[in-house]
């Protein structure tokens, strides 16, 4: 059994997309979601999954080990960030070595780093005139987006493509493939 905690700080459609994916099937719960933002869709959506939702701060995350704790209490195996912007703190990523897992709306090492996040990646895109973009999934380190990469998945775009094109189609890879990728680490851990 593979207990799961997902951290995200907005719309939080990839939260829901995994823990419909994981519903029915028995090794794997969808313990918890955490927000550091009182007002993400990732709360509404937790309400209406059933799924329990935590609200935490700045100085809670990254200055105490209130969230470890948690998550060590909830016997959490495997921790997802779907759409959080927070950097992870080194007590979080030394109590989960590789057992953090993030998703990327870009093929990184391209477009990533601090800021680079949501609008602003694919802003970046259409700006440099990129033929493709594209999601990466990796564990996580104490760096932004630096990581292990474990997956990739590309998109053509179009000149004429606006940021909003490119979000869609990102999105669309992301919730595609970002469970399947999961159910295959969870199968090795
Ligand atoms: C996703 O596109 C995810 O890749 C991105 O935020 C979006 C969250 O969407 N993450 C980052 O930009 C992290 N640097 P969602 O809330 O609908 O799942």
């Amino acid at each position: 059994m593979t207990r799961i905690a997902i951290f995200a700080s907005g719309s939080g459609s990839n939260a829901e997309r995994i823990t419909t994916y994981f519903a029915d099937k028995e090794s794997v719960i969808i313990e918890m979601f955490l927000s550091n933002n009182p007002t993400a869709g990732v709360i509404e959506r937790g309400r209406r999954l059933g799924i329990p939702t935590v609200l935490f701060d700045k100085k809670t995350f990254s200055k105490t080990n209130k969230i470890v704790d948690l998550l060590q209490n909830q016997q959490i195996g495997l921790v997802i960030l779907a759409g959080f912007l927070w950097l992870i703190p080194e007590n979080l990523v030394k109590a989960f070595p590789n057992k953090i897992i993030n998703i990327h709306p870009a093929l990184l090492p391209k477009y990533g780093g601090k800021g680079m996040w949501g609008h602003f990646v694919h802003e970046a895109v259409v700006e440099a005139g990129e033929k493709e973009s594209g999601i990466t999934i990796h564990f996580v380190n104490e760096h932004y987006d630096e990581g292990k990469v474990i997956f990739q998945a590309k998109c053509g775009l179009v000149s004429t493509d606006t940021p909003a094109d490119v979000a869609r189609k990102v999105q669309a890879l992301e919730h595609i493939h970002f469970p399947e990728v999961l159910e295959k680490i969870i199968a090795t851990i």
